[in-house]
């Protein structure tokens, strides 16, 4: 039977990262894998995690399984993070929030969860989006539509368009959103036209599903939960899938959770069991160790203010990378305007090259980026800035 199985060819952003490991040039640059890396090049473990983890190790007594809902003070720190302490739809027992082996984890089970409640429900994303949404959401048998985003000419938000495609949806839809740090195109709505788009939602009926995988990436862990603010505020029901990954650096530890917003606290109830029964047909109880470090961090005010002056250093550093490339840019004589790098936020931009050009700083330069040209901009220090320009001056001119 297994022998009918032909190969696949590997995810492109995987494809780049191996050619780089194998390139000899040692101004080797990889602006595809999208990680935080700090100034030396490396993606460092955060000190708040690394105290905290010794800490739970210290403190553990057992490797029996957890109950399907994982790490319950870490289910609920995450749900106070991302809606706040004081959020009415909490504190009435209307959110309900489950550990997942990541945000992709989450996205999965938001998939099923939809295709459970409506056998005929289909998706929209972004045009663009991560591309993991594009097959996760249809794995699970919900079909994928885009909404306009991403306008190329000006490397901003298509809002109006956006807005029109959005008054179609209904009861029925889901739209998908990126809470903050779009991934791919780095372009955020403005606090005023998230305001729009929550309106739009309670009005039309839509489910919005919010993906929050760079919370504190943006402008700040309050700020970058703006959207997830407003809907549950205006909408009566909605799904966030939350990744760790980014904000505690704890990528291979897979920690993720969905939180879901329902009309009623008995309906909340009834939603997580349905979470519980599909999880269980599918990995059956999440994993228990990132979750429970992250829950020691977050019951510790020291360690979660270490935690907080941490998040902000990877955020000042991508952005304080955006200005400078903008302006090293500008200094070097190339004519195209980069500024819009500086408006947009989180690891990732497009840096608006064509295929031909993102093949010859690939092969001219062993500087790797996939086709589409988006780079993770974290992926720049003072070492290797300089020949990034000079590499783009070059491919831009001829
Ligand atoms: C937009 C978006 N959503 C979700 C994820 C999921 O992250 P993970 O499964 O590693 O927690 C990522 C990771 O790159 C992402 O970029």
């Amino acid at each position: 039977m297994l022998d009918q199985l032909k190969a696949i060819p590997p995810d492109p952003i995987l494809g780049i990262s191996s050619a780089f490991a194998k390139d000899p040039n040692p101004n080797r640059i990889d602006l595809g894998i999208g990680v935080y890396r700090d100034e030396s090049g490396s993606t460092p473990m955060l000190q708040s995690v690394v105290e905290a983890e010794k800490r739970m190790i210290a403190a553990q007594t057992s490797k029996s399984y957890l109950g399907p809902t994982g790490v319950t003070g870490f289910n609920s720190a995450m749900a106070e993070l991302t809606f706040g302490a004081n959020c009415e739809a909490l504190l009435a027992g209307r959110i309900r929030t489950v550990q997942t082996p990541g945000g992709t984890g989450a996205l999965r089970v938001s998939a099923e969860l939809v295709k459970a409640a409506n056998p005929a429900a289909r998706i929209w994303v972004s045009e663009p989006t991560w591309p993991n949404h594009l097959v996760i959401f249809p794995a699970a048998g919900v079909p994928v539509e885009t909404y306009p985003y991403f306008d190329k000419e000006t490397s901003s938000l298509r809002f109006d368009d956006m807005l029109s495609s959005l008054r179609q949806r209904g009861p029925g839809d889901a739209v998908l959103f990126h809470a903050c740090c779009h991934n791919p195109c780095g372009v955020s709505p403005n606090a005023g036209q998230w305001e729009a788009i929550s309106d739009l939602a309670a009005e039309r009926g839509f489910l919005p599903v919010v993906d929050l995988a760079y919370q504190g990436f943006e402008k700040s862990l309050e700020e970058d939960n703006l959207a997830v603010r407003l809907f549950t505020q205006k909408c009566p029901e909605l799904i966030v899938a939350m990744s760790c990954s980014k904000n505690f650096a704890v990528y291979r530890e897979r920690v993720g959770a969905i939180a879901v917003v329902a009309a009623s606290a008995q309906k909340a109830a009834d939603i997580e069991t349905n979470i519980h029964s599909l999880t269980r047909k599918n990995y059956s109880m999440p994993p228990a160790h990132g979750p429970a470090v992250i829950n020691v961090l977050l019951h510790d005010a020291d360690l979660t203010a270490l935690w907080r002056t941490e998040v902000t250093t990877m955020r000042n550093r991508i952005n304080t990378l955006r200005a400078i490339l903008v302006e090293k840019i500008r200094i070097s004589g190339i004519q195209q305007d980069f500024s819009f790098l500086q408006r947009q936020s989180g690891m990732f931009s497009f840096l608006g090259l064509n295929v031909t050009q993102v093949r010859r700083l690939r092969e001219e330069f062993s500087i790797y980026t996939v086709d589409s040209a988006r780079a993770n901009i974290a992926s720049f220090n003072t070492r290797n800035i300089d020949y990034f320009v000079a590499a783009l001056g070059k491919v831009l001119a001829d």
